[in-house]
């Protein structure tokens, strides 16, 4: 199951999720989940087309090494 961690880099706070291989999560893009980072279908209450960004994590393990952006 997804995880997350927020940290303050620098005076923002950055938030990384965790997943798994072969996860599908949707994350919020109109910042007003309950559930942030994870939508939770708030927005469907809005008067927006903003909708949540879907994240599929692939089968096969992987290991970011970019840790500057
Ligand atoms: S609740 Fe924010 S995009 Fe769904």
């Amino acid at each position: 199951m997804a995880e997350h961690t927020t940290e303050n880099r620098a005076g923002h706070l950055r938030t990384t999720v965790h997943l798994e291989a072969g996860e599908v999560v949707a994350l919020c893009r109109c910042f007003k989940s309950k559930q942030f980072p994870f939508c939770d279908g708030t927005h469907k209450t809005l008067e927006s087309e903003v909708g949540p960004v879907i994240v599929h994590a692939p089968k096969e393990t992987f290991q970011s090494t970019d840790q500057n952006n």
